[in-house]
């Protein structure tokens, strides 16, 4: 942390000068151990000196910094913006709460433990951690693949946004694996300008999964000495816990933390993590776009890291047993959840050396077409009926006539989505309470 002589001045300064307080490695081992993230999630990045000693750290709610000195100033600002006079050994010191902030930098710190990322950027929502990755590394004449389907606003992003900055945007079917995006790059005449892969794995809502190692082959296949095609990673229904694309050859993570972070329904935000340098590229957009979250949000958002691992655990366990459930009921056609997959099926492969856990999203079709399956939603008691994900309330909607509705009806089919498909997303409740309310529902259709 960059912050400290500017906030509690000489009285907290010899902490912050003492070179084994400042050793971010250290903290994370107790001896040779090095500790999980869940054991991080309540200190990482903070120490109790800085704030009066306080447990968690405060809220920064302040709009600018008051520099020690004027060269202090200067020194700052050199840095930031990537002056020719900038100290390089000198950490980004805070200026302003639209470029860092503490409650928002140490939030960035506990986000790289989970995916072992050496830096993060947070965001106002998922959709401006995207944006802005787009922002940063794509320019006119590029082009970028993305797997579909992908979520709708990224879908709309892609497909009628980037074209208007003559940025050339491809797909390929997330089940359709390396093969697909492989077609893809032939087939077209601009694969000499690829840069970037974006997949979202498992997508959203059919829970395809996307092989990342695949993909980071293909990626550095079609990188050149002055052109790396970058493979991003929407990683948002598995993680942080249940899988890290860093590992398998991602350059960048992003996140809704609207989702599973957040995990509670009350904010809206998003990240991308990778190394430094890319995810500076990105801070430095982010600066001018003036999307970063305010530190309420960060607040928020720390108080849920402590309970992200346990929330999404029960909530896994929880939809391995509605899912089970689902197959059994004769009103229902088909059920799409990871931990009913098994060897042979086509996804398993990837799914076993990708991920940690099933996660808790599941999408079903049940019997009969949208009047079916809108009879369901509409009978529903405990479960709420709206968009969204990963809170601890369960949710459910129809991605057909709603979070993908912005996809014309006849690519929805192809991608997958049809109008039968109800998407769920479990949470913490008493598990047979979710398993009556679901099979009231689906018997009333
Ligand atoms: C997989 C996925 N990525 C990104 C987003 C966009 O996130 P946000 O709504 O936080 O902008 C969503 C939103 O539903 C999502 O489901």
């Amino acid at each position: 942390m960059s912050w400290l002589p500017a906030t509690l001045g000489d009285r907290v300064r010899s902490f912050s000068e003492s070179p084994i307080m400042w050793d971010k490695k250290a903290k994370k081992k107790i001896g040779d151990r090095e500790l999980k993230p869940e054991s991080l999630m309540m200190s990482y990045g903070y120490r109790p000196e800085w704030s009066e000693m306080a447990v968690k750290a405060p809220i920064f709610a302040t709009s600018t910094f008051v520099f020690n000195t004027a060269e202090e100033g200067k020194a700052f600002f050199a840095k930031a913006y990537g002056l020719a006079d900038a100290d390089e050994n000198l950490e980004t010191g805070l200026i302003y709460s639209r470029l860092n902030n503490p409650s928002l930098e140490i939030l960035e710190d506990r986000l790289t433990l989970w995916d072992k990322a050496e830096s993060a950027a947070v965001f106002e929502s998922g959709m401006a951690a995207i944006s802005t990755s787009a922002l940063t590394f794509l320019r006119p004449g590029d082009l970028v693949v993305f797997s579909e389907p992908s979520y709708g606003g990224t879908e709309y992003l892609f497909h009628e946004i980037l074209p208007q900055f003559d940025i050339q945007v491809e797909c390929f079917r997330s089940s359709g694996g390396e093969a697909a995006l492989r077609d893809v790059l032939e087939e077209g005449d601009n694969k000499d300008r690829l840069r970037m892969i974006y997949v979202e794995t498992p997508s959203n809502p059919t829970n395809d999964v996307v092989d990342i190692e695949a993909c980071s082959r293909v990626s550095r296949e079609f990188s050149t000495d002055d052109r790396k095609v970058l493979l991003a990673v929407d990683n948002t229904f598995l993680g942080p816990v249940f899988q890290h694309p860093l590992k398998h050859g991602a350059d960048l993570v992003i996140y809704s933390l609207t989702k599973y972070v957040g995990g509670h329904s009350d904010l809206i935000a998003g990240a991308v993590l990778g190394d430094k340098e890319l995810v500076d590229a990105v801070k430095g957009t982010r600066t001018f776009l003036g999307n970063i979250p305010g530190p309420f949000t960060g607040f928020l958002l720390m108080r849920s890291l402590e309970t992200l691992k346990v929330r999404m655990v029960q909530e896994m366990e929880n939809a391995k047993l509605l899912a089970e459930f689902l197959t059994q009921h004769p009103n229902v056609a088909r059920v799409s959840y990871l931990g009913l997959l098994k060897e042979g099926d086509s996804d398993y492969e990837i799914f076993q050396r990708h991920c940690t856990g099933s996660g808790s999203m599941i999408a079903f079709e049940v019997v009969g077409g949208e009047p079916e399956a809108f009879r369901f939603l509409n009978n529903l008691k405990l479960i709420k009926l709206a968009v969204s994900l990963g809170g601890t309330e369960s949710l459910a909607e129809h991605p057909g006539a709603m979070t993908h509705s912005d996809i014309p009806a006849e690519d929805q089919v192809k991608i997958g989505i049809t109008p039968n498909m109800v998407r769920i997303s479990v949470g913490v409740e008493d598990p047979d309470d979710l398993i009556a309310d679901v099979g009231q529902a689906l018997d009333r259709i």
